[in-house]
């Protein structure tokens, strides 16, 4: 196993929870720069089901085209700027409308139509389609960039290549989802899911399914960080009862069945790696001061047709965990926001909190 440590660091100063320069620069260098997790292709079912993924003035249409395509596009309208879709997910019929002078785009972007705008001189539809967002996808689940030319989706986040190769993560369906919205800066949402130190206080029933010493972590640089803990019951889950609400996924090995995994992206998500099912919260930082997690349960669809299938157990558990969290990150960003806070020390099991901050001054810093 290796050795855990957070070489000596202290947390973040309090300006990087306040300063209204450090999000503007956080949206420029991290946000409109690295690839987002926003959704899975299991959520776009059919032709026109549509999400939106959010992110402080960002809005981006994600969305399945008439011919079967994924596409993404920026929330505007290219007259005047209206928000088109307002819903954060629904069916749209083969066009997008907007609400204000009836510009009319097909789902492939294209603009359709614009009323009286023939009289205009020189005005040509085909330059004024919806602004695209580039996208990727990787075993299932979307991810954007916002860049125009994006440092392509391997590059950045090869810790994925070759990892969880077991789990069918593509062929996953989401069987519920909550959004939350949560007062605190996105990043102590990020050091919180990064360690269990806290699990004996905040959540006693977690901590009995995964003593908080059982980490291990094997991904502890870059921009995905995390690794497995051992559950005390080699053929349970993280649920209420402590067992599994839906049969393992079958090309699991022993020890993979008897550990949960959870890990970080940065900057937009977590991936926790059940034996029956994959939990996966999506951070969309609206404001400095506000987060919304958009949490999804997935299961393997055959689970779910099957007769009395009953993931009620494990959306209970990870509601009531969640809730939990969001109380914590939410009076520790009251606390590091006080002008006479300082920096405190990261102990040995924040060693991935220590890890995620060099990534992200990193990142902050690259001009
Ligand atoms: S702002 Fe959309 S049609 Fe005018
Ligand atoms: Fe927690």
């Amino acid at each position: 196993m290796k050795l855990r440590t957070s070489h000596g660091q202290r947390t973040l100063p309090g300006e990087y929870f306040e300063s209204a320069e450090i999000w503007r620069l956080e949206q420029e260098r991290i946000f409109r720069r690295s690839w987002l997790l926003a959704g899975h292709v299991s959520e776009l079912t059919e032709h026109g089901s549509y999400f939106l993924h959010e992110i402080g003035n960002d809005s981006v249409v994600v969305l399945r085209d008439g011919a079967g395509k994924v596409r993404a596009f920026h929330n505007f309208c290219r007259h005047r700027g209206t928000r088109l879709c307002a819903e954060s997910r629904g069916r749209l019929d083969n066009t997008i409308r907007c609400s204000y002078h009836a510009w009319t785009y097909g789902l492939d972007g294209t603009l359709r139509g614009a009323p009286n705008m023939q009289e205009v001189a020189g005005f040509d539809k085909a330059s004024w389609g919806l602004k695209p967002v580039v996208l990727s996808e990787w075993r299932g689940f979307i991810f954007l960039n916002l860049a125009a030319d994006p440092r392509p989706f391997d590059e950045t986040l090869h810790a994925l290549a070759g990892k969880f190769e077991h789990w069918p993560l593509s062929k996953l369906t989401s069987v519920h989802q909550t959004v939350y919205d949560v007062e605190a800066n996105w990043k102590l949402i990020f050091h919180n899911y990064s360690e269990c130190y806290h699990c004996p206080t905040a959540h006693p029933h977690l901590n009995k399914l995964t003593p908080y010493r059982n980490t291990e972590n094997d991904l502890d640089e870059g921009p995905v960080l995390g690794g497995p803990m051992a559950m005390s019951n080699p053929q349970g889950s993280m649920t209420m009862h402590g067992g599994c609400c839906a049969p393992p996924f079958a090309g699991l090995t022993a020890g993979e069945r008897s550990r949960v995994y959870y890990y970080t992206l940065f900057p937009s998500g977590f991936l926790s790696l059940h034996p029956d099912y994959v939990l996966v919260h999506r951070a969309q930082p609206l404001a400095v001061d506000r987060t919304r997690i958009v949490c999804d349960w997935y299961f393997h669809p055959d689970a779910v047709a099957a007769p009395g299938f009953d993931p009620q157990s494990a959306i209970a558990f990870w509601d009531l965990t969640n809730r939990q969290d969001w109380a914590l990150c939410a009076n520790a960003f009251r606390g590091v926001r006080s002008p006479a806070w300082e920096p405190g020390p990261y102990s040995e099991l924040e060693s991935q909190l220590a890890a995620f901050d060099r990534h992200y001054l990193q990142m902050l810093k690259k001009t």
